[in-house]
Protein backbone atom coordinates (compact mmCIF):
# COMPACT_ATOMS: atom_id res chain seq x y z
CA UNK A 1 0.00 0.00 0.00
CA UNK A 2 1.25 3.10 -1.09
CA UNK A 3 2.13 5.74 1.33
CA UNK A 4 1.85 8.89 -0.60
CA UNK A 5 -1.49 10.24 -1.00
CA UNK A 6 -2.96 12.66 -3.74
CA UNK A 7 -5.16 15.84 -3.26
CA UNK A 8 -6.73 18.28 -5.04
CA UNK A 9 -4.82 21.51 -4.04
CA UNK A 10 -6.89 25.07 -3.19
CA UNK A 11 -6.30 28.20 -4.50
CA UNK A 12 -3.79 28.56 -1.26
CA UNK A 13 -1.58 26.04 -1.66
CA UNK A 14 -1.31 26.87 -5.29
CA UNK A 15 1.89 29.20 -4.82
CA UNK A 16 3.44 26.44 -2.80
CA UNK A 17 2.96 23.97 -5.89
CA UNK A 18 4.58 26.28 -7.96
CA UNK A 19 7.27 26.77 -5.82
CA UNK A 20 8.01 22.94 -5.79
CA UNK A 21 7.95 22.87 -9.62
CA UNK A 22 9.90 25.83 -10.29
CA UNK A 23 12.78 24.27 -7.71
CA UNK A 24 12.36 20.86 -9.63
CA UNK A 25 13.56 22.86 -12.72
CA UNK A 26 16.18 24.68 -10.78
CA UNK A 27 14.25 28.13 -10.45
CA UNK A 28 13.62 30.40 -7.66
CA UNK A 29 10.72 30.78 -5.91
CA UNK A 30 7.94 33.25 -7.77
CA UNK A 31 7.68 36.22 -5.89
CA UNK A 32 4.91 38.70 -4.87
CA UNK A 33 5.07 40.67 -7.78
CA UNK A 34 5.36 37.26 -10.10
CA UNK A 35 2.51 35.89 -8.10
CA UNK A 36 0.10 38.93 -8.75
CA UNK A 37 -0.03 37.67 -11.96
CA UNK A 38 0.97 34.14 -11.79
CA UNK A 39 -1.61 33.42 -9.92
CA UNK A 40 -4.21 33.94 -12.86
CA UNK A 41 -3.02 31.17 -14.26
CA UNK A 42 -4.39 28.46 -12.15
CA UNK A 43 -7.66 26.63 -13.48
CA UNK A 44 -9.37 25.57 -9.75
CA UNK A 45 -9.75 22.39 -9.32
CA UNK A 46 -6.76 20.99 -11.80
CA UNK A 47 -3.88 21.30 -9.08
CA UNK A 48 -3.10 17.97 -8.17
CA UNK A 49 -0.63 17.38 -4.76
CA UNK A 50 1.21 14.35 -3.36
CA UNK A 51 1.53 14.23 0.08
CA UNK A 52 3.69 12.34 2.22
CA UNK A 53 2.16 12.94 5.57
CA UNK A 54 1.74 16.58 5.67
CA UNK A 55 5.00 17.95 3.36
CA UNK A 56 3.48 18.10 -0.29
CA UNK A 57 6.28 16.12 -2.36
CA UNK A 58 4.96 16.50 -6.03
CA UNK A 59 2.64 18.34 -7.99
CA UNK A 60 0.99 17.78 -11.67
CA UNK A 61 -1.47 20.51 -13.25
CA UNK A 62 -3.57 20.75 -16.34
CA UNK A 63 -5.89 23.06 -18.41
CA UNK A 64 -9.05 22.36 -19.63
CA UNK A 65 -8.37 22.59 -23.52
CA UNK A 66 -9.11 20.78 -26.66
CA UNK A 67 -7.34 19.09 -29.54
CA UNK A 68 -7.91 19.23 -33.61
CA UNK A 69 -7.77 15.88 -35.08
CA UNK A 70 -7.76 14.35 -38.77
CA UNK A 71 -10.81 15.22 -40.45
CA UNK A 72 -11.35 18.35 -38.44
CA UNK A 73 -13.18 17.15 -35.33
CA UNK A 74 -12.31 19.15 -31.89
CA UNK A 75 -12.64 16.83 -28.67
CA UNK A 76 -11.44 17.91 -25.49
CA UNK A 77 -8.27 17.26 -24.04
CA UNK A 78 -6.33 18.28 -21.03
CA UNK A 79 -3.26 20.06 -21.39
CA UNK A 80 -0.92 18.72 -18.45
CA UNK A 81 1.99 21.21 -17.47
CA UNK A 82 3.74 21.78 -14.61
CA UNK A 83 5.11 18.20 -13.34
CA UNK A 84 7.52 18.44 -10.64
CA UNK A 85 8.73 16.00 -7.16
CA UNK A 86 10.41 17.55 -4.79
CA UNK A 87 13.97 16.61 -4.69
CA UNK A 88 14.40 14.57 -1.87
CA UNK A 89 11.07 12.84 -2.52
CA UNK A 90 12.16 11.39 -6.39
CA UNK A 91 12.12 7.78 -7.60
CA UNK A 92 9.64 6.62 -4.87
CA UNK A 93 7.03 6.36 -6.91
CA UNK A 94 5.51 10.02 -6.29
CA UNK A 95 5.14 11.00 -10.56
CA UNK A 96 3.85 7.40 -10.63
CA UNK A 97 0.62 8.28 -8.24
CA UNK A 98 0.21 11.54 -9.73
CA UNK A 99 0.17 10.53 -12.89
CA UNK A 100 -2.11 7.86 -12.35
CA UNK A 101 -4.27 9.85 -10.28
CA UNK A 102 -4.62 12.63 -13.20
CA UNK A 103 -5.45 10.22 -15.91
CA UNK A 104 -8.48 9.21 -14.36
CA UNK A 105 -9.77 12.35 -13.32
CA UNK A 106 -9.35 13.17 -17.11
CA UNK A 107 -11.15 10.28 -18.23
CA UNK A 108 -13.78 11.27 -15.19
CA UNK A 109 -14.05 14.54 -16.99
CA UNK A 110 -15.08 13.39 -20.48
CA UNK A 111 -11.79 14.77 -21.55
CA UNK A 112 -10.93 12.74 -24.71
CA UNK A 113 -6.80 13.23 -24.69
CA UNK A 114 -4.36 14.26 -22.86
CA UNK A 115 -1.17 16.41 -23.65
CA UNK A 116 2.09 17.51 -22.31
CA UNK A 117 5.74 18.86 -23.34
CA UNK A 118 7.94 17.06 -21.80
CA UNK A 119 11.64 17.95 -20.99
CA UNK A 120 12.62 14.56 -20.29
CA UNK A 121 10.63 12.30 -22.73
CA UNK A 122 11.87 8.80 -21.71
CA UNK A 123 9.49 9.44 -19.02
CA UNK A 124 6.21 9.78 -20.35
CA UNK A 125 5.92 6.57 -22.25
CA UNK A 126 5.64 4.42 -19.59
CA UNK A 127 2.14 6.18 -18.72
CA UNK A 128 0.68 6.11 -22.56
CA UNK A 129 1.89 9.40 -23.64
CA UNK A 130 3.92 9.75 -27.08
CA UNK A 131 5.49 11.61 -29.75
CA UNK A 132 2.22 12.84 -31.82
CA UNK A 133 3.61 15.70 -33.74
CA UNK A 134 6.92 17.20 -34.68
CA UNK A 135 7.67 20.98 -35.64
CA UNK A 136 10.63 22.20 -37.58
CA UNK A 137 13.07 24.46 -36.11
CA UNK A 138 14.04 26.96 -38.82
CA UNK A 139 17.26 29.04 -38.78
CA UNK A 140 17.71 32.10 -40.98
CA UNK A 141 20.96 34.07 -41.93
CA UNK A 142 18.90 37.33 -43.66
CA UNK A 143 21.18 38.13 -46.01
CA UNK A 144 20.60 38.64 -50.07
CA UNK A 145 16.86 37.55 -49.24
CA UNK A 146 15.02 37.50 -52.28
CA UNK A 147 11.64 35.52 -52.57
CA UNK A 148 10.75 33.40 -56.20
CA UNK A 149 8.39 35.07 -58.89
CA UNK A 150 4.99 33.61 -57.78
CA UNK A 151 5.79 33.45 -53.91
CA UNK A 152 2.72 34.98 -52.28
CA UNK A 153 2.98 38.61 -52.07
CA UNK A 154 1.43 39.24 -48.38
CA UNK A 155 -0.85 41.79 -47.09
CA UNK A 156 0.05 44.73 -44.50
CA UNK A 157 1.90 43.91 -41.57
CA UNK A 158 1.61 46.57 -38.47
CA UNK A 159 3.26 46.10 -34.97
CA UNK A 160 1.42 46.27 -31.94
CA UNK A 161 2.36 47.25 -28.58
CA UNK A 162 2.15 44.77 -25.82
CA UNK A 163 -0.74 47.17 -24.43
CA UNK A 164 -2.76 46.13 -27.06
CA UNK A 165 -1.57 42.53 -27.17
CA UNK A 166 -3.83 41.11 -25.30
CA UNK A 167 -6.85 42.46 -26.99
CA UNK A 168 -5.62 41.70 -30.92
CA UNK A 169 -3.73 38.07 -30.89
CA UNK A 170 -6.18 35.74 -28.93
CA UNK A 171 -8.81 36.26 -31.56
CA UNK A 172 -6.62 36.00 -34.04
CA UNK A 173 -5.70 32.73 -32.78
CA UNK A 174 -9.31 31.57 -31.66
CA UNK A 175 -10.31 32.22 -36.09
CA UNK A 176 -6.77 31.30 -37.74
CA UNK A 177 -4.55 29.20 -35.28
CA UNK A 178 -6.17 25.79 -35.62
CA UNK A 179 -6.72 25.24 -38.56
CA UNK A 180 -4.41 22.14 -38.87
CA UNK A 181 -4.97 18.41 -36.71
CA UNK A 182 -2.83 18.99 -33.41
CA UNK A 183 -3.59 22.64 -33.02
CA UNK A 184 -5.10 23.36 -29.11
CA UNK A 185 -6.63 25.39 -27.45
CA UNK A 186 -5.19 28.51 -25.71
CA UNK A 187 -7.41 29.40 -22.68
CA UNK A 188 -7.30 32.80 -21.27
CA UNK A 189 -4.99 31.28 -18.19
CA UNK A 190 -2.22 29.95 -21.33
CA UNK A 191 -2.23 34.22 -22.44
CA UNK A 192 -1.76 34.67 -18.92
CA UNK A 193 1.17 32.39 -18.26
CA UNK A 194 3.13 33.16 -21.68
CA UNK A 195 2.41 36.69 -22.75
CA UNK A 196 0.96 38.60 -19.74
CA UNK A 197 3.34 37.47 -17.47
CA UNK A 198 6.19 38.71 -19.91
CA UNK A 199 5.02 41.92 -20.56
CA UNK A 200 4.57 42.47 -16.82
CA UNK A 201 8.09 41.44 -16.40
CA UNK A 202 9.08 44.12 -19.01
CA UNK A 203 10.61 41.87 -21.18
CA UNK A 204 11.64 42.83 -24.62
CA UNK A 205 8.87 41.29 -27.31
CA UNK A 206 7.99 42.49 -30.39
CA UNK A 207 4.30 41.68 -31.84
CA UNK A 208 3.79 42.03 -35.77
CA UNK A 209 0.19 41.23 -37.30
CA UNK A 210 -0.62 40.87 -40.68
CA UNK A 211 -3.91 42.11 -42.81
CA UNK A 212 -5.34 39.97 -45.63
CA UNK A 213 -8.43 40.55 -47.55
CA UNK A 214 -10.70 39.35 -44.54
CA UNK A 215 -8.99 41.30 -41.60
CA UNK A 216 -5.86 40.37 -39.39
CA UNK A 217 -5.09 36.33 -40.08
CA UNK A 218 -1.64 35.86 -38.63
CA UNK A 219 0.77 37.80 -36.07
CA UNK A 220 4.64 36.53 -35.03
CA UNK A 221 6.39 37.47 -31.88
CA UNK A 222 9.57 37.63 -31.45
CA UNK A 223 12.16 38.60 -28.71
CA UNK A 224 15.31 40.62 -30.11
CA UNK A 225 18.96 40.19 -28.67
CA UNK A 226 20.99 43.00 -29.37
CA UNK A 227 24.81 41.97 -29.57
CA UNK A 228 27.16 43.33 -26.69
CA UNK A 229 29.02 46.03 -28.46
CA UNK A 230 27.51 49.03 -30.09
CA UNK A 231 26.59 48.66 -33.88
CA UNK A 232 26.74 45.07 -33.50
CA UNK A 233 23.55 43.61 -35.29
CA UNK A 234 20.61 41.72 -33.49
CA UNK A 235 19.31 37.95 -33.40
CA UNK A 236 15.80 37.59 -33.26
CA UNK A 237 13.76 34.33 -31.46
CA UNK A 238 10.63 33.81 -32.90
CA UNK A 239 8.90 32.10 -29.82
CA UNK A 240 5.15 32.32 -31.80
CA UNK A 241 3.92 32.29 -35.27
CA UNK A 242 0.59 31.99 -36.21
CA UNK A 243 -0.58 32.20 -40.19
CA UNK A 244 -3.63 30.43 -41.65
CA UNK A 245 -3.51 31.13 -45.37
CA UNK A 246 -0.08 31.44 -47.73
CA UNK A 247 -0.04 35.23 -48.07
CA UNK A 248 -0.33 35.44 -44.12
CA UNK A 249 2.37 32.95 -43.99
CA UNK A 250 4.96 34.37 -46.57
CA UNK A 251 3.62 37.99 -45.86
CA UNK A 252 4.80 37.42 -42.46
CA UNK A 253 8.08 35.55 -43.58
CA UNK A 254 8.71 38.64 -46.12
CA UNK A 255 8.55 41.17 -42.99
CA UNK A 256 10.97 39.24 -40.88
CA UNK A 257 13.53 38.80 -43.86
CA UNK A 258 13.10 42.48 -44.18
CA UNK A 259 14.00 43.65 -40.70
CA UNK A 260 17.65 45.56 -40.95
CA UNK A 261 20.15 45.27 -38.59
CA UNK A 262 19.97 41.42 -38.39
CA UNK A 263 22.10 38.80 -38.18
CA UNK A 264 20.25 35.75 -37.41
CA UNK A 265 16.50 34.75 -36.97
CA UNK A 266 15.66 31.70 -35.36
CA UNK A 267 11.53 30.52 -36.01
CA UNK A 268 10.84 28.43 -32.86
CA UNK A 269 8.76 26.22 -34.77
CA UNK A 270 6.19 25.96 -37.75
CA UNK A 271 4.88 23.03 -39.56
CA UNK A 272 7.56 20.39 -40.90
CA UNK A 273 5.86 20.58 -44.53
CA UNK A 274 6.23 24.04 -45.40
CA UNK A 275 8.70 24.85 -48.24
CA UNK A 276 10.15 28.22 -47.01
CA UNK A 277 13.84 27.31 -48.66
CA UNK A 278 11.87 26.98 -52.01
CA UNK A 279 10.04 30.30 -51.78
CA UNK A 280 13.41 31.54 -51.88
CA UNK A 281 15.49 32.43 -54.94
CA UNK A 282 18.98 30.96 -53.42
CA UNK A 283 17.36 29.01 -50.48
CA UNK A 284 20.96 28.95 -48.57
CA UNK A 285 19.59 31.68 -46.38
CA UNK A 286 18.08 28.96 -44.60
CA UNK A 287 20.99 27.68 -42.85
CA UNK A 288 19.29 24.81 -40.47
CA UNK A 289 16.25 22.94 -40.04
CA UNK A 290 15.58 20.50 -37.15
CA UNK A 291 12.85 18.26 -36.42
CA UNK A 292 11.69 18.89 -32.72
CA UNK A 293 9.45 17.23 -30.95
CA UNK A 294 6.25 19.01 -30.67
CA UNK A 295 3.08 17.48 -28.90
CA UNK A 296 2.91 14.56 -26.93
CA UNK A 297 -0.45 13.26 -26.74
CA UNK A 298 -2.38 10.22 -24.80
CA UNK A 299 -5.32 8.46 -25.92
CA UNK A 300 -7.90 8.78 -22.88
CA UNK A 301 -10.94 7.60 -24.39
CA UNK A 302 -9.59 5.43 -27.55
CA UNK A 303 -13.02 4.68 -28.54
CA UNK A 304 -14.22 7.89 -28.78
CA UNK A 305 -10.70 8.93 -30.43
CA UNK A 306 -10.79 6.70 -32.57
CA UNK A 307 -13.91 6.85 -33.81
CA UNK A 308 -13.31 11.05 -34.09
CA UNK A 309 -11.37 10.85 -37.41
CA UNK A 310 -11.51 9.22 -40.65
CA UNK A 311 -9.22 6.64 -42.18
CA UNK A 312 -7.71 6.06 -45.71
CA UNK A 313 -8.79 3.40 -48.20
CA UNK A 314 -7.81 0.22 -46.01
CA UNK A 315 -9.40 -2.32 -43.28
CA UNK A 316 -7.11 -2.93 -40.67
CA UNK A 317 -7.77 -4.81 -37.15
CA UNK A 318 -5.52 -3.51 -34.03
CA UNK A 319 -5.21 -4.79 -30.70
CA UNK A 320 -4.16 -1.85 -28.22
CA UNK A 321 -3.11 -2.43 -24.88
CA UNK A 322 -3.15 0.06 -22.18
CA UNK A 323 -2.20 -0.93 -18.65
CA UNK A 324 -2.71 2.36 -16.99
CA UNK A 325 -6.67 2.53 -18.04
CA UNK A 326 -7.49 -0.69 -18.91
CA UNK A 327 -10.57 -0.15 -20.57
CA UNK A 328 -9.63 1.27 -23.11
CA UNK A 329 -7.77 -2.41 -23.99
CA UNK A 330 -9.27 -4.10 -26.73
CA UNK A 331 -9.48 -4.72 -30.53
CA UNK A 332 -10.67 -1.95 -32.76
CA UNK A 333 -11.20 -2.33 -36.82
CA UNK A 334 -10.30 0.93 -38.78
CA UNK A 335 -12.52 0.94 -42.12
CA UNK A 336 -13.20 4.43 -44.22
CA UNK A 337 -16.62 4.28 -42.88
CA UNK A 338 -15.33 4.74 -38.91
CA UNK A 339 -13.95 2.70 -36.22
CA UNK A 340 -15.60 -0.04 -33.79
CA UNK A 341 -14.36 -1.93 -30.82
CA UNK A 342 -14.28 -6.25 -32.19
CA UNK A 343 -13.25 -9.52 -31.13
CA UNK A 344 -12.07 -10.25 -34.50
CA UNK A 345 -8.29 -11.31 -34.45
CA UNK A 346 -6.17 -7.87 -34.83
CA UNK A 347 -3.46 -8.27 -37.46
CA UNK A 348 -0.85 -5.49 -35.60
CA UNK A 349 -0.67 -5.14 -31.57
CA UNK A 350 0.43 -1.79 -30.62
CA UNK A 351 1.14 -0.10 -26.77
CA UNK A 352 -1.22 2.69 -26.29
CA UNK A 353 1.34 5.30 -26.16
CA UNK A 354 2.17 4.02 -30.09
CA UNK A 355 -1.37 4.77 -30.86
CA UNK A 356 -0.76 8.29 -29.75
CA UNK A 357 2.44 8.51 -32.24
CA UNK A 358 0.21 7.10 -35.36
CA UNK A 359 -3.09 8.88 -34.36
CA UNK A 360 -2.36 12.32 -36.00
CA UNK A 361 -0.47 10.66 -39.01
CA UNK A 362 3.11 11.87 -37.77
CA UNK A 363 4.62 8.50 -37.30
CA UNK A 364 3.47 5.45 -39.96
CA UNK A 365 3.33 1.83 -39.05
CA UNK A 366 5.26 0.17 -41.28
CA UNK A 367 8.92 1.36 -40.10
CA UNK A 368 8.20 1.54 -36.39
CA UNK A 369 7.35 -2.00 -37.21
CA UNK A 370 10.65 -2.62 -38.20
CA UNK A 371 11.85 -1.36 -34.69
CA UNK A 372 9.97 -3.08 -32.81
CA UNK A 373 7.03 -0.30 -31.59
CA UNK A 374 4.32 -2.60 -33.06
CA UNK A 375 3.61 -6.07 -33.62
CA UNK A 376 2.45 -7.65 -37.35
CA UNK A 377 0.89 -10.49 -36.94
CA UNK A 378 -0.47 -10.50 -40.42
CA UNK A 379 1.68 -10.15 -43.37
CA UNK A 380 0.76 -6.80 -44.54
CA UNK A 381 -1.53 -5.49 -41.68
CA UNK A 382 0.93 -2.62 -41.26
CA UNK A 383 1.08 -1.63 -44.51
CA UNK A 384 -2.56 -1.29 -44.47
CA UNK A 385 -2.20 0.73 -41.14
CA UNK A 386 -0.54 3.13 -43.29
CA UNK A 387 -2.57 4.23 -45.45
CA UNK A 388 -5.53 3.81 -42.56
CA UNK A 389 -3.49 6.57 -40.62
CA UNK A 390 -2.27 8.40 -43.77
CA UNK A 391 -2.95 12.31 -43.03
CA UNK A 392 -2.92 15.02 -45.86
CA UNK A 393 -0.42 17.37 -44.54
CA UNK A 394 1.64 17.39 -41.07
CA UNK A 395 -0.13 18.00 -38.03
CA UNK A 396 1.45 20.28 -35.73
CA UNK A 397 0.71 22.38 -32.65
CA UNK A 398 2.99 24.96 -32.10
CA UNK A 399 1.35 26.29 -28.72
CA UNK A 400 3.79 25.97 -25.74
CA UNK A 401 2.38 25.23 -22.89
C1 LIG B 1 10.98 13.66 -13.40
C2 LIG B 1 10.30 13.58 -12.05
C3 LIG B 1 8.93 14.26 -12.14
C4 LIG B 1 10.14 12.09 -11.67
O1 LIG B 1 9.44 11.96 -10.43
P1 LIG B 1 9.65 10.68 -9.46
O2 LIG B 1 8.66 10.79 -8.35
O3 LIG B 1 11.07 10.58 -9.10
O4 LIG B 1 9.24 9.48 -10.42
P2 LIG B 1 8.75 8.02 -9.94
O5 LIG B 1 9.56 7.56 -8.78
O6 LIG B 1 7.28 8.03 -9.76
O7 LIG B 1 9.12 7.18 -11.21
C5 LIG B 1 8.17 6.66 -12.13
C6 LIG B 1 8.95 5.92 -13.22
O8 LIG B 1 9.67 6.89 -14.02
C7 LIG B 1 11.07 6.60 -14.00
N1 LIG B 1 11.77 7.87 -13.99
C8 LIG B 1 11.55 8.91 -13.16
N2 LIG B 1 12.39 9.92 -13.47
C9 LIG B 1 13.13 9.50 -14.50
C10 LIG B 1 14.17 10.12 -15.25
N3 LIG B 1 14.58 11.34 -14.99
N4 LIG B 1 14.69 9.41 -16.28
C11 LIG B 1 14.27 8.16 -16.55
N5 LIG B 1 13.28 7.52 -15.87
C12 LIG B 1 12.74 8.20 -14.85
C13 LIG B 1 11.29 5.82 -12.73
O9 LIG B 1 12.44 5.01 -12.84
C14 LIG B 1 10.02 4.97 -12.66
O10 LIG B 1 10.15 3.91 -13.58
P3 LIG B 1 9.33 2.51 -13.47
O11 LIG B 1 7.93 2.81 -13.94
O12 LIG B 1 10.06 1.61 -14.40
O13 LIG B 1 9.40 2.11 -12.03
C15 LIG B 1 11.14 14.27 -10.96
O14 LIG B 1 12.39 13.68 -10.95
C16 LIG B 1 11.31 15.76 -11.19
O15 LIG B 1 10.57 16.57 -10.66
N6 LIG B 1 12.34 16.14 -11.97
C17 LIG B 1 12.64 17.56 -12.27
C18 LIG B 1 11.53 18.25 -13.01
C19 LIG B 1 11.12 17.52 -14.26
O16 LIG B 1 11.93 17.00 -15.00
N7 LIG B 1 9.81 17.53 -14.48
C20 LIG B 1 9.26 16.89 -15.59
C21 LIG B 1 8.85 17.95 -16.51
S1 LIG B 1 8.22 17.24 -17.96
Amino acid sequence: MSDIEIRTLDEAQWRESLGLFRAALHALPVTDEQWAVGRRSYEPGRTLGAFRGDALAGTAFAWSSDLVVPGGGVLPMAAVTRVGVRSDQRRRGVLRELMHHQLSDIAARGEVFAALRPTEPVIYGRFGYGMATQGAKLTVSPKNVEFRPGAPAGGRVRLVSTDEALAVLPGIYERVGRTRPGAIARPGYWWTVFYERAFAAGEHIVLAVHTGPDGDDGYLMYRPTQGALPGTNATLAVEDFVASTPDALYGLWRFLLGIDLVDEITVWTRPTDEPVEEALLDPRPVTAREARSDLWLRLVDVPKALAARPYGSATVVIAVDDPVLPANSGHYRLTPDGATRTTAPAELSLDVSVLAMLYLGTWRPRPLATIGRLQEHTPGGAARADTAFAVPESSWCGTFF
